[in-house]
């Protein structure tokens, strides 16, 4: 381990203001943009589409991190790699062929993910740790920016560690959900290698220096 990527994600942001939103995050040193789509069925909310991702390629060079928290995410992936995103990650619990759906997203080009819910054993991803590019373990109930981080994902950062390691991936571990500079150290410590922060950016008076902060706290877990 050794690297450490932030990803704000938008979701915090002000929609009305996304290009000055993503350029001070930019300007904060911002690895990804972390991008939340959700569809009103697979979590109670209803976020963005294709054609928001289309217009926020064309505002940065940052590399994009869709997240489906999407009911039928096969339907929509192509579309979503189309309009620019380079990372793509969908739910465990949405998909009854896991190993189709990583495959087809890595066949369009993109990096493929999945996403784990709290309540999800980590285990339940055994048998595609071969094949992912990514691993992303919610830290929160996905569905709404701003909750409390749960702490026991912080025990299933390392379980996917140690699951991608054992598979002989070097894959990183995503943790989304609740993050802020105070326990992001733990977190890297723990094995996460990409930090996803709403509030803790967005919600702040200034997002590049809090983006900056985000990634100086994150490096500080990776000395640990
Ligand atoms: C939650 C989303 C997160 C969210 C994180 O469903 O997947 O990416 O934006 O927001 P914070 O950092 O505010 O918890
Ligand atoms: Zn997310």
């Amino acid at each position: 381990m050794g690297t450490v990527r932030i990803a704000p994600s938008i979701l915090a942001a002000d929609f009305a203001a996304l290009g000055s939103a993503i350029t001070a995050a930019e300007r904060g040193g911002a690895d990804l943009i972390h991008v939340d789509v959700m569809d009103g069925h697979f979590v109670p909310n209803i976020t963005i589409g294709p054609p928001v991702v289309r217009s926020i390629r064309r505002v940065t060079s940052v590399p994009l991190d869709v997240h489906l928290m999407i009911q039928d995410p096969d339907r929509y992936i192509e579309a979503f790699i189309e309009a620019g995103a380079a990372m793509v990650s969908a739910h465990v619990e949405v998909l009854p062929h896991l190993h189709r759906t990583l495959t087809y997203i890595k066949s369009l080009g993109a990096r493929a993910g999945v996403a784990v819910n709290p309540s999800t054993p980590i285990g339940a991803l055994q048998d595609v740790a071969e094949l992912v590019d990514f691993v992303l373990v919610m830290s929160v109930n996905p569905g709404f920016g701003g909750q409390s981080f749960i702490p026991r994902s912080e025990l299933r950062i390392r379980e996917a560690r140690r699951l991608l390691d054992g598979a002989g991936n070097d894959a990183p571990v995503e943790v989304d959900g609740g993050i802020d500079a105070h326990n992001v150290g733990r977190l890297v410590a723990a094995g996460a290698e990409i930090i996803v922060a709403g509030s803790a950016i967005f919600g702040a008076a200034d997002p590049e220096r809090a983006t900056r902060e985000m990634k100086a706290a994150a490096l500080a877990g990776v000395a640990c």
